[in-house]
């Protein structure tokens, strides 16, 4: 039997962090707010693009592996915001990591983008169509941010982080997944700007308002990630005493908390960031197991499930055996260019460019317009 082992990890969160304060400098919000709803204290906002995170977070993940770019037969981005269309963003990180033998696919399930994504590389390596895989979480969502709007602007930050896989003999890597969608709750988490939908409408892109129904989609968010863990607890004939460390997505702490309770697992046994980079849809689960790894909290041979869900509204909840290994092989000496603006800053400019266009979404767009072009 094939199995995909993770041998690579690696991150990269950009430097600049906004505070529950700087947000409350131009938002009706406060700290006190934020962190008793959330548990978020302070989130990074990027200075550079999707891919140059990526970039970045992939070097790592190699040198970790101690493979090269050319090692590499697949790469799978996952992240709902892309640099452009088109070209693909995966297609972007083989150019910049000479991965010149490797498919490139972006996977777009918001924020299990990178669960899925490492779902599917997983079945390609053990269906013996791939050898090694490299799958990326990243989020640029600053750039797509309505920052005038309180119920989302304080949630969301930057980030990304990505792992490598290889085939190997010995039980390891992704070893259950439930994957699934409550298509019906699709309308508690729409983004308005950002699609074809909105393409001649006057509508410039980056400015966006966001349909965002936040006590539905936690209720759904709970109950859809324990179900699923329970599934797939079952599937591995594992019971909640047997996983050594949860890693979750990262929406709210209240969350996280509600899902280990029903799981069944203890607060000690669930890895949390959520209050130094809130919600980085995508990039959270990877980011949050690349720390759980340099703080020593994967073990050698240990079981680790890792629920997320997001917009769609997407679900899953994984099982992976970790291998041997929990230290890297080396270390990559690449880096972002240093940032010469605050988070402040960076949000600031943001916000001028989508005032000085006017919010042309405003009135244009309603929930009903993508299926009224569809009738
Ligand atoms: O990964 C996928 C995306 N993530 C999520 O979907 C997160 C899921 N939802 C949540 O985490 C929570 O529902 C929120 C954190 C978004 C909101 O917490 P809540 O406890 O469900 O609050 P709420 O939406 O019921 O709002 C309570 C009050 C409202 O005021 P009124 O109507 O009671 O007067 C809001 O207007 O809090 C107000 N409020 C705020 N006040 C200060 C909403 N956002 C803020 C804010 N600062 N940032």
């Amino acid at each position: 039997m094939t199995y995909a082992a993770i041998t690579g990890w690696g991150k990269c969160m950009p430097p600049a962090v906004l505070t529950n304060d700087d947000l409350s400098t131009f938002l009706d919000t406060s700290d006190e707010w934020i962190n008793s709803r959330t548990g978020m204290r302070e989130r990074r906002v990027s200075h550079v693009s999707a891919i140059d995170m990526s970039v970045v977070a992939v070097s790592q993940a190699l040198a970790c592996a101690g493979l090269e770019g050319r090692d590499i037969d697949l790469i799978i981005y996952g992240s709902c915001s892309n640099d452009e269309g088109v070209p693909n963003s995966a297609s972007g990180v083989q150019l910049a990591i000479g991965a010149t033998r490797a498919a490139a696919m972006d996977v777009n399930t918001a924020c299990t983008s990178f669960c899925y994504g490492l779902a599917t590389a997983t079945a390609m390596i053990r269906s013996g169509m791939v050898k090694t895989a490299v799958v990326i979480g990243v989020e640029l969502i600053s750039r797509f941010m309505d920052w005038s709007n309180r119920n989302v602007a304080v949630l969301f930050g930057d980030g990304a982080a990505a792992v490598v896989l290889q085939a190997s003999d010995v039980e390891s890597g992704l070893i259950g997944s439930v994957l699934g969608c409550d298509a019906e709750a699709r309308e508690t988490l729409r983004v308005r700007g950002l699609g074809l939908s909105y393409a001649n409408k006057d509508v410039r892109f980056g400015d966006t308002l966001w349909d965002f129904d936040g006590p539905v989609i936690f209720k759904r968010a709970v109950t859809a990630m324990a179900e699923a863990s329970i599934r797939v607890m079952a599937d591995c004939r594992l019971t909640a005493d047997d996983i050594d460390l949860v890693v979750p997505h990262q929406a709210n702490l209240r969350i996280i908390e509600s899902l280990a309770k029903y799981s069944g697992i203890p607060m000690e046994r669930v890895m949390v960031t959520v209050h130094k980079y809130g919600n980085m849809s995508a990039a959270t689960v990877p980011v949050a197991l690349v720390e759980a790894l340099e703080d020593g909290r994967v073990t050698p041979g240990g079981t680790i499930m890792m629920p997320a869900f997001g917009g769609g509204l997407t679900f899953c909840s994984l099982i992976v055996k970790w291998g041997d290994r929990v230290t890297p092989l080396g270390l990559s000496d690449k880096a972002l260019p240093p940032c010469t603006k605050t988070a402040l800053e960076l949000v600031n400019e943001s916000r001028a460019m989508h005032d000085a266009h006017g919010r042309s979404l405003q009135g244009l767009m309603s929930p009903l317009f993508v299926e009224a072009s569809l009738g």
